[in-house]
C-alpha cells in the first residue's frame, strides 16, 4: 500500500539526507563549484541568496539560523557587505526612536544602528531614528496606536505583526477571531486559526510554499492548517521530523512502514498512510479520470479542490456552475454557495473565519458574511461600526454603531 501511493505535492523530492532540506527545492542553477557566482544579485534577492545557510556553508563562514534573535538585547544585527549573501552577521548597538543616526559608515562599520523597526530618516540637516510612515505596517501600526491614544478602539482594528524592517510579519491576528498568514506586503497566504492559537503559529510552510511557487517549484513539504509545516514529513521512500525552529531533520530517515517511530508522528493527527482526506478524495477522483486530471468529470464526481495541508480548500465545486465555502473536510459551511460568474471575487474568507472562530468556540463576535462567503462591508461588534477589507480587518475609523457609516457596496469584494 504504502509503496504504491501516489505522487503528491508534497511528495517525491530528491533528497539527499546530508543536505540542507531546502536546497533540495531549488532547480539546478546550484553548482558546487561555483557558488560564489551564482550568489551575485541579479536585480535585488536572487534565489540562491534566499539560501543563505547552504552558501554560507560552502564558504565555511558560521550558519546564523536565526538571525532575529541573534543579537543581544540593546543591539541589532548588521551584515558585514564583505561578504556575499549576508553571511557574516555582527552586532551593533541599537539606536532608540529620535536618537540622532548616520547614514554613512562607507570605511567603517557602523557603531550603531537605528534599533528594530525604526530607519535613519533626514529631518533637514540631521538624521534621526524614526518609525517610517511610508511602510504600510508601520502605518497602520500608528493608526491602530492613535485610535487607541482618541479611546476609539475597536475590535476590527487590526495592530499589525510587522518585521524588524518595517514589512508584514507573517502572522497576523485580529483581536478575539483568528490568525492567518501573509507575505511582506500583507497579502493572504495559506494557513488561518483560532486567535487563541496565535503562540503556536509561525506560518513558516506558507512561505516555504511561496517561495517555491516563485520558482516554479510544485513540490515541496507539507503544511498544518495553521500554516506552520508538519514536523511529520513524508514521501514515498522516506519519513522524517523536521525541525522548522532549527530548519533540519530531527529524526530519520526511516522507511515509511516504520513512520509511526518516529516522535513526531501523532497519533490524533497523522494517518497511517500519511494522506489526508483531500488527497485521498483526489487520488480517487484522478483514478475515475486519468485522462484528463483538469476536466470536470460528468457524472461521477467533482475534482477536490485541496489545499497545502491535504485537507479541503476553502472553495469547492459543487453543482455544474456553482461553488460552496467549504471546512477543511470539505462540507458546506452554513449555506454559503455561489455561481461560476461570481467566483473572480469570492473568497470565503468570512465562511471560514466563522467556521475556524465556531469550532475554538469563540461564537461571541462573529462576524457577519455575505451568502457567497465574503465579509460584509460594515461589521458591528460591541459599541462600534467600522468598514473592513477582504480579511474583515478595519479600514478606516469606526463609528458609534448608532451611526451612519458608509462603506460603499454590502459586501466586500
Ligand atoms: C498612512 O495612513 C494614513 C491613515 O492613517 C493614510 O491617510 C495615509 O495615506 C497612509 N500613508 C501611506 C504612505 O500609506
Ligand atoms: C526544535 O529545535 C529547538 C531548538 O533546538 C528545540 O528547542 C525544540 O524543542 C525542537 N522542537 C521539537 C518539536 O523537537
Ligand atoms: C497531537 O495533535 C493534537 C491535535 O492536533 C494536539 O492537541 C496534541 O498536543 C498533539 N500531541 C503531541 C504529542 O504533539
Ligand atoms: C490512508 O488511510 C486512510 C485512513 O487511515 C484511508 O481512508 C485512506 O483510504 C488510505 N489511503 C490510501 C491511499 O491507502
Ligand atoms: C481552490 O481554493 C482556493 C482557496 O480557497 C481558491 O483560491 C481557488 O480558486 C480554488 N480553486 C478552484 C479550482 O476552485
Amino acid at each position: 500500500m504504502l509503496i504504491t501511493m501516489k505522487r503528491t505535492r508534497w511528495c517525491g523530492w530528491r533528497l539527499s539526507f546530508t543536505a540542507f532540506v531546502v536546497v533540495n527545492f531549488l532547480p539546478g542553477g546550484y553548482s558546487d563549484s561555483d557558488p560564489i557566482e551564482n550568489c551575485k544579485p541579479k536585480g535585488g534577492e536572487t534565489i540562491l541568496c534566499n539560501d543563505r545557510t547552504e552558501i554560507c556553508r560552502k564558504l565555511n563562514l558560521a550558519v546564523i539560523y536565526d538571525v532575529e534573535n541573534y543579537c543581544s538585547k540593546g543591539e541589532v544585527p548588521y551584515f558585514n557587505p564583505a561578504f556575499i549573501c549576508n553571511c557574516d552577521v555582527i552586532c551593533v548597538g541599537a539606536l532608540e526612536e529620535g536618537a540622532e543616526c548616520s547614514m554613512n559608515f562607507a570605511n567603517d562599520y557602523p557603531k550603531d544602528l537605528c534599533g528594530n523597526g525604526l530607519d535613519c530618516i533626514s529631518n533637514g540637516r540631521t538624521y534621526t531614528c524614526q518609525r517610517n510612515h511610508m511602510k504600510p505596517c508601520v502605518n497602520r501600526t500608528i493608526a491602530y496606536e492613535n485610535a487607541a491614544a482618541d479611546g476609539m478602539l475597536s475590535p476590527g482594528l487590526l495592530l499589525p505583526a510587522c518585521s524588524d524592517i518595517g514589512k508584514y510579519g507573517p502572522v497576523q491576528c485580529s483581536t478575539s477571531s483568528t490568525c492567518y498568514c501573509t507575505d511582506t506586503d500583507g497579502n493572504r497566504l495559506f494557513g488561518e486559526a483560532a486567535y487563541t492559537e496565535k503562540d503556536a503559529m509561525d506560518c513558516q510552510c506558507s512561505l516555504h510554499w511561496q517561495r517555491n511557487d516563485k520558482l516554479g517549484l510544485t513540490e515541496g513539504m507539507r503544511c498544518l492548517s495553521n500554516g506552520n509545516l508538519d514536523s511529520l514529513q513524508c514521501n514515498e521512500d522516506f519519513c522524517f521530523c523536521y525541525n522548522s525552529t532549527k530548519k533540519a531533520i530531527d529524526q530519520g530517515p526511516y522507511h515509511p512502514t516504520m513512520m509511526k517511530l518516529l516522535d513526531c508522528y501523532n497519533e490524533s493527527y497523522h494517518s497511517p498512510n500519511y494522506t489526508n482526506p483531500c488527497t485521498v478524495a483526489e487520488q480517487l477522483y484522478l483514478q475515475q479520470n486519468p485522462e484528463d486530471a483538469d476536466s470536470i468529470a460528468i457524472g461521477i464526481s467533482l475534482k477536490p479542490n485541496c489545499s497545502l495541508d491535504g485537507f479541503f480548500a476553502a472553495i469547492q465545486s459543487h453543482e455544474e456552475n456553482d461553488f460552496i465555502c467549504a471546512d477543511s473536510n470539505g462540507k458546506q459551511i452554513e449555506n454559503f454557495q455561489f455561481s461560476v460568474a461570481e467566483k473572480p471575487k469570492m473568497t470565503c474568507n468570512c465562511a471560514r473565519r466563522r467556521h475556524v472562530m465556531r469550532q475554538a468556540g469563540l461564537d461571541a463576535f462573529l462576524p457577519e458574511c455575505c451568502p457567497n462567503g465574503n465579509f460584509k462591508s460594515r461589521q458591528t461588534r460591541g459599541l462600534y461600526s467600522f468598514c473592513v477589507d477582504g480579511n474583515g480587518d478595519q479600514v478606516g475609523e469606526a463609528k458609534y454603531a448608532t451611526e451612519d457609516i458608509d462603506c460603499g457596496g454590502d459586501c466586500v469584494e
